[in-house]
């Protein structure tokens, strides 16, 4: 285990170390990761992240070394694995900032199957995911997945101490770290820091005393079917709501072009904007797929605190419906 600060430093480890262990192979020279993922700010970070807008102004980063495959396309994963040139392969069980796409069952269980048989170390992304937010502790169990590498931040403090980092089986971990040659090539001045450590000892107690997992499934039931149940009545203005526990996607139907000026190019931006000023209430803005709006309430949120944000979500549903008949 290694243990940083933010999300993106927990990214740098793993990519680090999918280039370490592997060092001794002159075959695999690059990593693999799927568009419209996110996995932070950092150059490394940055590079494996499936959205152009973040590469901009930093010359090739580390793009170079990076394939992005659609997520989702099983084709396109044996096609790039097979060919035994990744040292990694990383993704999100299911992709946050991209829109809430969850991976299919095939994609998710292929790429443990491709990344075991052509030698890539297979990194999942659970910083957004982990810690109970999807209903599991950590999202792979949702398929009986096991990475090789997997990435945690945010939950795990109750986001509230910076706390981040890697948990890689141990023969990886060696296979990277385990010589005088480059143990000391990933350290750093904070790294398990004793207070971060002691927040997030803390919180994975409180997570485990409160059952945090099933209460994300409840939670996560009760919102969908609410939501379900209200942007049905008014059509034209969403497309799908989608998730798993409490990581829920809204998307929206784009804006008709003589309303696009007005309103913007998809009806999710007046209604995140009528959410939070007339609500004050914060959604999740997607900047890797800005048609969908995320839900991610608090794992200790009550069923009074749902019970209002669904109400501003069905008023809120029904002025954008009346805008778009205006
Ligand atoms: C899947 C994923 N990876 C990495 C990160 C980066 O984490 P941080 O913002 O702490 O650097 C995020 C942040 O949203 C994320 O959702």
């Amino acid at each position: 285990m290694q243990i940083g600060g933010g999300g993106a430093e927990a990214v740098e480890s793993a990519l680090k170390l999918c280039k370490i262990a592997k060092r001794n192979d002159p075959k695999k020279t690059k990593i693999l990761s799927t568009l419209g993922a996110f996995h932070g700010k950092t150059a490394g970070a940055v590079s494996l992240g499936g959205k152009d807008t973040w590469w901009a102004y930093q010359g090739r980063l580390l793009l170079d070394q990076v394939t992005h495959i659609k997520f989702n396309d099983v084709e396109a994963l044996k096609k790039e694995l097979s060919s035994g040139i990744y040292q990694g392969f990383i993704m999100e069980p299911i992709q946050g900032e991209g829109g809430v796409n969850v991976s299919t069952d095939e994609f998710i269980k292929t790429a443990r199957e491709y990344c075991t048989k052509y030698d890539t170390i297979f990194v999942a992304d659970e910083i957004q995911t982990g810690c109970c937010r999807t209903g599991k502790f950590w999202a792979c169990e949702w398929w009986d997945v096991i990475p090789d590498v997997m990435t945690f931040a945010k939950g795990i403090s109750g986001g509230i101490i910076p706390l981040a980092g890697i948990i890689a089986k141990p023969e990886i971990y060696d296979a990277a770290y385990g010589s005088p040659e480059t143990a000391f090539h990933h350290t750093a001045t904070y790294q398990g820091n004793a207070y971060a450590c002691a927040a997030g000892i803390a919180s994975i107690q409180f997570m485990l005393e409160n059952d945090l997992p099933a209460k994300a499934r409840e939670n996560g039931k009760f919102i969908m079917d609410a939501m379900n149940a209200a942007w049905k009545k008014y059509p034209g203005i969403i497309k799908d709501v989608r998730g798993k526990g409490c990581l829920i996607g809204v998307e929206f139907e784009n804006v008709p072009a003589d309303k696009k000026e007005k309103y913007g190019d998809f009806w999710s931006q007046p209604c995140e904007a009528y959410f939070s000023n007339e609500f004050r209430i914060q959604i999740m803005h997607s900047f890797n797929n800005p048609k969908v709006f995320r839900w991610l309430p608090p794992l200790t949120a009550t069923k009074e605190d749902l019970e209002y944000a669904l109400d501003a979500f069905a008023k809120s549903v029904e002025y954008v419906y009346e805008l778009s008949k205006s």
